[in-house]
């Protein structure tokens, strides 16, 4: 049963026409009936939107900004073309990242590489393909960059602000004990090494404080923290825009997230600057589901209801507590409170506790809404379980752009 309070969190392309749930104008029902399940659907206008609106939050306040999604979030390259085109940058964390990226079409001048523990092969791979910006995050990239001697690479410094993010301990990148960048005090001394760099051009500074951010506060503090180490031509205040997972749950608006980027920028730092954000969940998130099928239920002390997915496919709810909303697709029943469970071999294995679904019955269709932020990314085959394909849905069309593992591809890699 679906309530019109759970298409807020549904992609924005989704209605209910005629009692069927639909997301760009397909039923979920016929992309199960066609696909199969579990997959992930996928609302490509809702994209486009959202990347547009992204564009034109910052393009009202702060024209020299740009835009780079976080691959992270979604490395799915026929998802995140559709970004590329709508004129969004990438950031990369890795050389496997970097290569999805390529694929997708994002222009190597708008790619920008991050990671704790660049390999040699992500740096030479970033240089190979000519990366926009390489964000130094210590000591060992600026010998590593100082050692593949690129004619010109331009580079930010990643700083810790020493300003934690407010959100789960496990995406708190902000606090002194974080291992990203470098903190405040050891800057000045790396900011020299790396002018002293022949071919680096160093750009400016860089902070990120976390994800799942609800509280935007944070961007002016570490903004103000890093102001002491000087002037510089461009600041990138990182990604970690919250989202509302279910009804009623309160988060920040993309505006909101520009209007405190900015302020930050103009308040601490430099009207004139280069502004770039690195947003990841707040640009996917809303505009993917994953329709699960009701495998068994069982009615005791508890009801567990099992879909054939879980921990396989979406580690939120495991690794970050991170609740959702689920709900039976297509039928009007009275509710009755479930807990969620997954197919795999773990208690844990809990997509969503004390959840009210349309009286569940083996057969039934489910959508577990916001699914486009680190779900794809975190994927495992735990249990011999196959990743689901994803289908991209538009104007009534239904398109198949990952096809679903087989069982080939569990033994794909082994030499036997
Ligand atoms: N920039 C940097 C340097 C980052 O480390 C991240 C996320 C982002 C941008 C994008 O942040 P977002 O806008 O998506 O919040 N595995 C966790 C999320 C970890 C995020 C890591 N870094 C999860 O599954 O929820």
């Amino acid at each position: 049963m679906v309530t019109g309070r759970l298409l807020d969190v549904l992609p924005r392309a989704a209605a209910v026409d005629d009692s069927r749930l639909t997301i760009g104008g397909v039923a979920l029902a016929d992309v199960a009936a066609e696909f199969g399940t579990p997959a992930f659907v996928a609302d490509e206008l809702g994209l486009r939107e959202t990347a547009r609106e992204y564009l034109a939050a910052f393009a009202s306040r702060h024209a020299e900004t740009d835009v780079h999604f976080a691959s992270k979030a979604l490395p799915c390259a026929p998802l995140t073309r559709i970004l590329a085109e709508e004129g969004l940058g990438c950031d990369v964390a890795s050389a496997g990242e970097l290569a999805i990226a390529l694929a997708a079409g994002f222009d190597p001048e708008h790619i920008l590489l991050h990671g704790n523990a660049k390999s040699d092969q992500d740096i030479g791979a970033a240089l190979e393909a000519g990366v926009g910006i390489v964000v130094v995050d210590g000591p060992d990239d600026v010998d590593r960059l100082a050692r593949f001697a690129p004619s010109r690479q331009a580079v930010l410094l990643r700083v810790n602000p020493a300003v934690p993010g407010v959100t789960h301990a496990a995406m708190d990148t902000g606090s002194p004990e974080a291992k990203f960048g470098v903190a405040l005090e050891d800057a000045p001394a790396l900011l020299e090494r790396i002018a002293a760099v022949p071919g680096l051009e160093l750009l400016g500074l860089h902070v990120h404080i976390g994800s799942q951010l609800l509280d935007l506060d944070g961007f002016g503090r570490a903004a103000e923290a890093i102001a002491a180490l000087g002037r510089f031509g461009t600041y990138d205040l990182g990604g970690g825009l919250g989202i509302a997972y279910r009804p009623g749950d309160r988060a920040p608006s993309i505006e909101d997230y520009a209007q405190a980027t900015v302020d930050a920028l103009h308040t601490f730092l430099d009207r004139e600057a280069r502004l770039i954000v690195e947003p990841g969940r707040s640009v996917v998130g809303r505009s993917m589901v994953t329709l699960y099928e009701v495998v068994t239920v069982k009615r005791g002390r508890h009801t567990h209801v099992a879909v054939n997915g879980g921990m396989g496919d979406n580690l939120e709810p495991m690794l970050y507590g991170q609740a959702f909303a689920p709900a039976i697709v297509d039928r009007e029943r009275a509710a009755e409170t479930c807990d969620l469970v997954g197919h795999h071999c773990e208690s844990g294995d809990v997509l969503a506790r004390g959840v009210e679904l349309a009286t569940p019955a083996v057969g039934d269709l489910l959508v577990m809404p916001v699914t486009g932020a680190y779900c794809y990314s975190l994927q495992n085959n735990y249990n011999g379980a196959r990743k689901p394909p994803v289908v991209l849905c538009r104007d009534g069309d239904a398109r198949l752009v990952v096809r679903r593992e087989s069982m080939n591809d569990l033994l794909a890699r082994d030499v036997l």
